[in-house]
């Protein structure tokens, strides 16, 4: 049987994002498991707000139709995203609402979101870890019909999390993240 490809996507641009680190440390724990993995920057995706009257006019972006092509071409997808007011950041609820437009040709719209598994992680130096973040996402990505899988990753005190190889340190965010990696697997494959 072909490996199973896992798309890992952060949802920060900025230099030493905490996200961005935990994205690698999931990445890397994916790899472990024998996936296939690919992590993304979605600055090599930029896309300008959604407008509806910039759609009228010029269609959907090209980045925006890649991106959507990448997720299409992953089994499973773990989205890592930070809390910005307790919720997701523009950056990434943009780029969901953008690829949410694409119609390719032979498939429905957002059909990209139904066919396959979605993960979903934050990471934040409070105490809360950017649960409220991954509430709304889950909320988002539910109303494209995504399937997110129930084990989720908020990691708290998130710069405090990591030893000097930059592993996750403390029993219980291993323990986190190994179970969301295992049912992100379980599920991706059922759906293959
Ligand atoms: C506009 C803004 C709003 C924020 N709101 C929250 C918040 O509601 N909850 C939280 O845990 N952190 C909040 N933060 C702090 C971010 O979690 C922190 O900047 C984090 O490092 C961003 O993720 P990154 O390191 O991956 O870029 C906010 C930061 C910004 C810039």
């Amino acid at each position: 049987m072909a490996a199973l490809k896992i798309l890992v996507i952060p949802g920060s641009l900025r230099t030493g994002s905490l996200n961005a680190k935990l994205a690698a440390v999931a990445a890397h724990r994916l790899a472990q498991a024998g996936t296939d993995v690919t992590r993304l920057s979605l600055a090599d995706f930029p896309l300008p707000i959604y407008d509806g009257d910039l759609q009228t006019k010029s269609g959907v972006p090209k980045n925006a139709v890649d991106l959507k092509r990448m997720i299409g071409a992953h089994h499973g997808v773990l989205i890592v995203t930070p809390e910005y007011n307790a919720s997701v950041p523009p950056l990434v609820k943009n780029t969901i609402d953008w690829v949410s437009r694409v119609a390719d040709p032979n498939e429905s719209r957002g059909q990209v979101f139904r066919d396959r598994a979605f993960a979903i992680a934050s990471a934040s130096r409070n105490r809360l870890g950017g649960a409220r973040s991954l509430a709304a996402l889950r909320l988002i990505l539910a109303a494209c019909q995504a399937f997110v899988i129930p084990d989720q990753l908020a990691l708290a005190f998130a710069d405090e999390a990591y030893d000097e190889m930059e592993r996750l340190k403390h029993p219980p965010d291993i323990e986190a993240m190994g179970a969301m990696v295992r049912q992100l697997i379980d599920v991706s494959q059922r759906l293959m």
